[in-house]
């Protein structure tokens, strides 16, 4: 405990003598997200890490999570050194959508809107004409529809047949899943259901349809903070990984959650829904980043330029 209180403050000092900020994901170590809350950081979902890391005068970013935020926030700041506890944390999105075969995808449908998560690679990215986070996906592809528009959504399957459902667009998908949020299992949750029979069950729409259809409410990992806060319920099931549930209690401290199991019939769960590479950010590498610069991210300043311009269509977009 000594020597984790003197990473503590070992962090702290290097972060003001680096003139950094820590920006953190909901999903990591309630460690670091109370390092960051404490420090003047941010804690929040991929849409407002990337907003408050773009908007921060620090010259250095140091963000906790997984690649693809890193790489956001190198776009959206190029002048900025951006920082990781580590390089090797990547996402099953990401890895499931190669730029390769996803530029062959989009050239074989000329007539589409490219539409892909902020789960992927800047090149990804740099080939879309929109970037969202699930924070705003229905609402941009609603958007879109209204225009007229024919969409070609990546990578993630499950929320893009969750937005094709709720807004009714010609949606064509990518076959792509988030490793974690897929394990979630709908029998599970009816049978928490009996023993919770009055908990409303908040779902992260990287679920299964199966699991989506049990919600009480649907949405990203601020919009289930906020759920949980604003519906009457006492009780929550959650559907996401298990590292919100530090926001969780400490924003709603008299409500009780229970994370939704990923195993079958009737298993309460304790190990599961915890993305293996947002589990790789941990005090001790994130002090020695800081006290050793190394784990910069760099993106290809061309390929960043054309990877801004639909990060940046979302952040206005939502502004
Ligand atoms: P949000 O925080 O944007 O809901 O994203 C969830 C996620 O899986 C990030 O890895
Ligand atoms: Fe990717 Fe899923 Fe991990 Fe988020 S939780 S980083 S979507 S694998």
């Amino acid at each position: 405990a000594e020597e984790r209180a003197a990473l503590r403050e070992k962090i702290k000092r290097l972060l003001i003598e680096r003139n950094a900020v820590l920006v953190a994901h909901y999903y990591t170590d309630p460690e670091i997200q109370a390092l960051a809350e404490e420090t003047g950081g941010c804690v929040s979902d991929s849409l407002e890490m990337a907003r408050f890391g773009r908007d921060h005068d620090a010259s250095t970013l140091v963000v906790a999570g997984v690649k693809f935020m890193g790489e956001t926030a190198k776009i959206l700041s190029p002048e900025k050194r951006v920082l990781m506890p580590t390089l090797e944390a990547t996402c099953s999105l990401d890895i499931g959508c190669p730029i390769d075969e996803f530029s062959a995808f989009c050239d074989e449908h000329p007539d589409r809107t490219v539409v892909v998560y902020a789960n992927t690679s800047a090149a990804v990215k740099a080939r879309a004409d929109w970037v969202v986070t699930s924070s705003i996906a229905l609402d941009v592809v609603d958007y879109l529809d209204g225009e007229g528009q024919k969409i070609l959504w990546a990578p993630d399957k499950h929320l893009g047949d969750y937005v094709r459902r709720e807004t009714g667009a010609d949606v064509l998908l990518w076959d792509g899943a988030c490793i974690v949020h897929e394990e979630f299992k709908a029998q599970g949750i009816l049978d928490l259901k009996k023993v919770y029979p009055d908990a409303a069950v908040l779902v992260h729409p990287e679920s299964p349809a199966s699991v989506v259809e049990l919600a009480d409410m649907v949405g990203s990992t601020t919009q289930i903070i906020n759920a949980a806060r604003d519906l009457p319920n006492k009780q929550m099931i959650v559907a996401t990984d298990q590292g919100i549930f530090y926001k969780l209690q400490q924003q709603v401290p008299d409500k009780e959650f229970i994370i939704a199991p990923t195993a079958g019939s009737g298993a309460t769960c304790r190990s599961c829904a915890n993305c293996p590479w947002m589990a790789m950010n941990a005090l001790d590498n994130l002090a020695a980043v800081l006290e050793s610069g190394t784990n910069e991210v760099f993106v290809d300043p061309a390929l960043g330029l054309e990877a801004m311009k639909p990060l940046t269509r979302m952040l206005d977009f939502a502004a």
